[in-house]
């Protein structure tokens, strides 16, 4: 999926009336299929500008379009299908806790589902293979039948990131995929999720802390800081100063700081962007 932002800027929607805008006059086109890496310290714009592109948040400025339609302007079963074609992955996914996994996983598919076969999977999961494959991804293929509850933070982030390859989404919008991973399992992470979306042709953006990561995995990285675009480079002309630059008074962050764990607590609240799933 193309995507095209012109001078957009939003809000988040938990914002005071005289807050300054989260995202300023962001300007950036996506083509189809290519992989874009989101740095910048924390309060930057990042999970605000994939909500933008989820089309969760509506642009209080400037105009979003995703192959070429604006979502804003669409009757609301375009907009529905239009959503049903993207697949946001928040940091903390918001998986019901006593479920199966198997059948979170294909919750995914849900959008592309009719209501029969949707209602029906709830209590006979089909597709398990295709959850199965998925789970195996992200090497928790052991927990198809686990129920959601009884995983570590680390495994729910990873079967958050499997529900999204169950999809038949052609944008990926993935928000901190690595925040509760071990280096060796981030890399893992990393290298399947940016393969399966080259597999389908699927266009991928990803916000990362761990810049190192994406400049190695991203040929393209965009740098915001304070709502703003900071740069918009390929991976190897993205050097050290322009990185000191960006994370200039958070040079901790760009250091990495350690993960940021994932709460226990399953019923933390989902970020407003999930509710379009
Ligand atoms: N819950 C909230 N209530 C009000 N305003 C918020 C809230 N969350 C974010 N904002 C505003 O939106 C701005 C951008 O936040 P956003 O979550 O997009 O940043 P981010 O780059 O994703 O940060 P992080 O790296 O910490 O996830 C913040 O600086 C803040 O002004
Ligand atoms: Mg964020």
């Amino acid at each position: 999926m193309k995507i095209l932002l012109e001078n957009c800027s939003g809000y988040h929607p938990a914002a005071r009336a005289n807050a300054p805008a989260a995202l300023r006059s962001v300007s950036l086109q996506v083509a189809s299929g290519e992989q874009v890496a989101v740095i910048g310290p924390s309060g930057a714009g990042k999970t605000t500008l994939l909500h933008l592109l989820a089309c969760a948040l509506k642009p209080a400025q400037g105009s979003l379009q995703l192959d070429g339609r604006d979502p804003w302007a669409l009757s609301r079963g375009d907009l529905q299908r239009l959503r049903g074609e993207l697949f946001l992955a928040p940091q903390v996914p918001p998986l019901p806790p006593r479920q199966r996994v198997v059948t979170t996983v294909l919750a995914g598919r849900l959008p592309h589902e009719s209501l029969w076969t949707s209602v029906r999977s709830l209590f006979y999961p089909t597709g398990i293979a295709l959850a199965d494959q998925a789970l195996a991804r992200f090497d928790v293929g052991d927990k198809l039948f686990e129920r959601v509850d009884r995983l570590s933070g680390g495994e729910r982030q990873r079967v958050g990131l499997a529900r999204a390859l169950a999809t038949q989404a052609r944008l990926f919008l993935v928000d901190e995929p690595l925040s509760a991973l071990d280096p060796t399992r981030a890399q893992q992470a990393i290298e399947s999720l940016t393969g399966a979306a080259h597999e389908r042709g699927a266009t991928l953006v990803a916000t990362l802390h761990h810049v190192e990561m994406a400049l190695r995995h991203f040929p393209r990285i965009i740098g915001l800081r304070d709502g703003e675009l900071a740069f918009d480079l390929p991976a190897a002309l993205v050097t050290p100063p322009l990185l000191h630059q960006l994370y200039e008074q958070h040079l901790d962050e760009l250091n990495g700081a350690p993960p940021a764990a994932l709460p226990d607590a399953p019923e933390a609240p989902a970020p407003a962007a999930m509710h379009c799933r």
